[in-house]
């Protein structure tokens, strides 16, 4: 008998993307609608078999997210938070911090040269009154030892709701002046002007989401100095990921005519982009 092949329809689609947001996996992390049709639309593209949309489409979903690289309890985070002093040099303030900061790969291996790297960065760049923190994860709980004022504004965005609550909330407690967004920047960019945007450690995320994605990106942000960071060796410590991270700056900045600074860390390489000339 000849098999009758019946190709998805969009309501099929829309399930899927409500199956796996509802999934145990994905459901507390409020991933935006925005992000989910996103992933599907390229998954559809990239996909010419019908069977393969799920799993390819969640694979993506998986690399994005990233949940294998650590997470705090937020809610219990949160009720400590809320017992501590004001102060974001108070010693139990700075032992909430770190304590966050080791609970993701990302800031975990920035921990030991914390200070360092941002007294190097602010050196470059002089103190912002504006700064975007882009796909931040938990880095703004970093404040503590980046040496700023208060009354710099620190605009957090991440697509993880519950990291982005508890960032909100900590600003709030510390009276830092700026908020955390709940926004895909990839499909949103911000709009808001800075002095200064970090972008740290997933520009090659946004190579594997969509090749050569990081060039119309970098363009559309609005600052003086786009701060772009990526590891020098992989998560594993075996390969240097120095020429491909290069490689990858090289080509999403050119024929811009901007100048690339390099400061290079252990773990960490941070390209230091003047993108308004
Ligand atoms: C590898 S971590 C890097 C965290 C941080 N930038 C750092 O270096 O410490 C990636 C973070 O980016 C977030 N993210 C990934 N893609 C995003 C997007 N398109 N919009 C907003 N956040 C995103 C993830 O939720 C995760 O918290």
């Amino acid at each position: 008998m000849k098999k009758i092949s019946v190709s998805p329809t969009e309501d099929q689609y829309a399930a899927l993307l409500a199956r796996v947001s509802a999934s145990r996996k994905y459901r507390a992390l409020g991933i935006p609608d925005t992000t989910l049709r996103d992933l599907l639309e390229k998954t559809l593209r990239a996909c010419s078999d019908p069977r393969q949309v799920e799993k390819v489409f969640r694979q993506k979903l998986h690399n994005l997210l990233a949940t294998y690289l650590g997470d705090p309890d937020y809610t219990m985070m949160r009720q400590v938070l809320a017992a501590l002093p004001n102060q974001p040099h108070a010693a139990e303030v700075m032992e909430w911090c770190a304590q966050l900061l080791k609970a993701h790969a990302s800031t975990r291996e920035r921990l030991p040269m914390l200070s360092l790297f941002y007294h190097e960065i602010f050196r470059f760049t002089g103190t912002p009154r504006v700064v975007l923190d882009l796909a931040c994860g938990l880095n703004p709980f970093a404040l503590p030892w980046m040496g700023l004022p208060r009354e710099t504004a620190y605009y957090a965005y991440d697509l993880h709701q519950p990291r982005v609550d508890l960032i909100d909330a900590f600003f709030q407690h510390i009276g830092q002046t700026g908020s955390a967004y709940h926004r895909d920047i990839l499909v949103e960019p911000p709009e808001m002007e800075a002095d200064v945007v970090f972008f740290f450690k997933e520009a090659h995320r946004f190579e594997q989401r969509e090749r050569g994605v990081n060039r119309q990106f970098f363009h559309r942000l609005r600052t003086r100095w786009l701060l772009v960071s990526l590891p020098t060796v992989s998560l594993n410590g075996q390969r240097s990921l120095l020429t491909s991270g290069r490689r990858l700056v090289a080509e999403a900045c050119a024929q811009r005519g901007w100048q690339v600074s390099e400061l290079l860390f252990d773990s960490e390489i941070v390209f230091c982009i003047r993108a308004d000339a």
